[in-house]
């Protein structure tokens, strides 16, 4: 069996002996348990003099492979043009991004590095798997190289229409650098026919709509893969944590009060800001709910160093004081807002007991707490989700959330009354629904649809063998 060689910029290694659970960590770590391979990425680390050689750690049976970065890697690369320039444009946010020559030649020089080192212990069968923005050139890198290896790409994030990607100054070295991968994955049909058209434009042979693409002399395969979650351990987690003490000590604290739920790293993306104006609207015009809510936001920083991460903080956090300061008296707050991450067996238990799930992102690749919110709840008393129409998980969701425009304040405000006053049996035929799409669709189906395709891929040598119906 040929090895299988995951790339990320974050590699979950486990954290005091337990593997972290986050969706690509327990993907990645189920494909690497069931064939050889090695997980390569960044430690995470900042050093003065990164080794040139990655450091080999084994835990559990899976083989991981980390290196450093420098100051300047890390500002140019990660802060700069990873999440201050392709992470904005990816979400439809030119408005946001902040180019800069310096920034784009760290990004590639980083990438450059990146292969050098996988470059190393590349052996001529190995399947290599590449995820997310910050690698989109590492193909190209590695076939400069003369390495012939089957390579696939999965892209976690949206992509938008090509109006958008052509913003990106150099866009051809980045995005268009994807074509050296046999296997381009995307989240939903729309991001990967986005991807098409800018094929298209740039020159590529192939129909709108079709799923191969011949440029440059080789051949790119296109392929939608919603990501799921591991649902079955969702569902168990949820189960068992109601009785923990943890859940106790929370159920006490809310009395009677229903609980609304949303998680998300603190990110402009995931439409915070807008939400909490929707929850005050809410309470505003439903004065019987006063009182009798409390909506818990939990939201763990990331990129804090970023000027537009610290602005949101700002804004968030003083809207949080505002919300609490008007609505609420000595013996209740309308929201509890949370600046640190819980494992996902305390989340699971956290959404089972919320009556709402609220996910509003402006726009989002796929949003699996969506996805696990529907997998954590009581069948016999599912809570209610309330959905974004721009998230990727709105395609599979949409039968049972209740979905919503996160732009428009008043819709949102009054699906939160709706979800909150929906009768049992409507809520249990919505859950039944999404928990449908949810099982079925589940983690490790999505690794080995991905790796499927991907085996039959022979696009070095130009031949496609047994396409598969998603290739339509
Ligand atoms: O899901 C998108 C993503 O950028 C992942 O690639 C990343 O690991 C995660 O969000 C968290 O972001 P960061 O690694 O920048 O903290």
């Amino acid at each position: 069996m040929s090895r299988l060689i995951v790339v990320s910029n974050r590699v979950a290694l486990p954290t005091d002996g337990k593997p972290q659970a986050g969706g690509l960590a327990v993907a990645v770590r189920a494909a690497l348990k069931n064939r050889p391979g090695v997980w390569y990425g960044w430690s995470g680390r900042v050093s003065d003099q990164p080794d040139s050689r990655p450091e080999f750690l084994e835990h559990g049976g899976v083989q991981y492979a980390v290196t450093d970065l420098s100051a300047a890697d890390f500002q140019e690369y990660y802060s700069g043009f990873a999440n201050r320039v392709l992470w904005p444009i990816l979400h439809y946010r030119v408005d946001l991004a902040e180019f800069s020559r310096l920034d784009l030649s760290g990004y590639l020089r980083v990438n450059e590095w990146f292969a050098a080192q996988v470059s190393d212990m590349l052996q001529p069968d190995d399947v290599v798997w590449v995820h997310d923005y910050h690698m989109m050139p590492l193909a190209r890198f590695l076939r400069r190289r003369g390495h012939q290896n089957r390579m696939g790409f999965f892209l976690h994030i949206p992509l938008p229409p090509p109006e958008i990607l052509q913003a990106l100054p150099h866009h051809a070295e980045v995005v268009g650098a994807l074509v050296d991968f046999d296997l381009v994955g995307f989240q939903t049909p729309n991001d990967r026919d986005n991807f098409a058209r800018y094929l298209q434009e740039a020159g590529a042979a192939g129909r709108a709509g079709a799923a191969r693409f011949d440029i440059g002399g080789r051949r790119v395969h296109l392929g939608a893969f919603p990501v799921g979650i591991d649902a079955a351990f969702m569902k168990k987690a949820a189960r068992r944590g109601a009785a923990t003490r943890f859940m106790r000590e929370l159920k006490a604290s809310l009395g009677d009060a229903a609980m609304i739920i949303g998680v998300d790293r603190l990110d402009y993306s995931k439409g915070i800001a807008g939400r909490l104006d929707a929850y005050e609207q809410f309470l505003a015009e439903n004065a019987r709910w006063r009182g009798r809510v409390s909506y818990v936001q939990i939201t763990p920083k990331s990129r804090s160093d970023i000027p537009e991460y610290m602005e949101m903080d700002r804004q968030v956090s003083e809207k949080v004081g505002h919300i609490n300061g008007a609505w609420g008296d000595v013996s209740w707050t309308p929201i509890r807002y949370i600046n640190q991450s819980y494992s996902r067996t305390a989340l699971a238990a956290i959404y089972r007991c919320a009556r709402v799930g609220l996910v509003t992102p402006l726009r989002d690749g796929m949003n699996l707490v969506a996805k696990e919110y529907v997998a954590s709840q009581d069948p016999e008393d599912p809570g209610v989700l309330i959905l974004s129409r721009f998230a990727g998980a709105v395609r599979e969701l949409r039968e049972g959330a209740l979905v919503v425009n996160p732009h428009e304040i008043e819709g949102v405000a009054q699906a939160i009354r709706q979800a909150l006053e929906m009768p049992l049996e409507e809520r249990r035929a919505r859950y039944l629904r999404m928990m449908r799409v949810v099982e079925s669709q589940d983690i490790a189906a999505w690794a080995n649809e991905f790796l499927d395709a991907l085996e039959m891929s022979q696009a070095r040598r130009g031949l496609v063998a047994n396409l598969r119906t998603m290739f339509m």
